[in-house]
């Protein structure tokens, strides 16, 4: 069974109450549970954290051996140089996800410091980005 990561930075904790216009409605637990009906041959764990050493120590800890992390980072996102730095450091593949179009919102989202260190990144489709994102990672061994 393929093994994959979803981690979600600060502030992804309230998803479901925190700016419902922009995040949706669903809590991400819910969502989740939706997710791993759907997948069922994969397996998908998950990791929330509002600490940033803490979102790294976890890539460092499944990212030599997993399939797969989907990473939304929140604001850690147009940040961290350390949490661009420990996805090089790895060989599991990482996707960056936004619920949110962040191009679509204020100027200091548009920069993304770990989307170079990554695969690729899955922006603006809400909830489902996560989804899209397991399936490009899924597509990575069977093309
Ligand atoms: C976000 C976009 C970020 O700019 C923001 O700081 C978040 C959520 C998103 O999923 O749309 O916390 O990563």
């Amino acid at each position: 069974m393929k093994r994959f990561l979803i981690i979600n930075g600060p502030n992804l904790n309230l998803l479901g109450k925190r700016e419902p216009d922009i995040y949706g409605s669903t809590t991400f637990e819910g969502y989740l549970e939706k997710l791993r009906a759907a997948y069922p041959s994969c397996d998908i764990a998950y990791f929330q954290s509002n600490i940033e050493g803490e979102l790294i120590d976890r890539i460092h800890e499944v990212g030599f051996d997993y399939d797969g992390i989907i990473l939304n980072a929140g604001a850690y996102t147009h940040t961290s140089i350390a949490l661009h730095d420990a996805i090089k450091a790895v060989t599991t593949p990482v996707v960056e996800v936004h619920i949110s179009n962040v191009h679509a919102r204020e100027p200091f989202r548009h920069h993304s410091m770990i989307a170079a260190a990554c695969k690729g990144v899955i922006a603006g489709f809400g909830m489902d980005s996560y989804r899209l994102a397991l399936e490009a990672l899924v597509a990575i061994d069977n093309c």
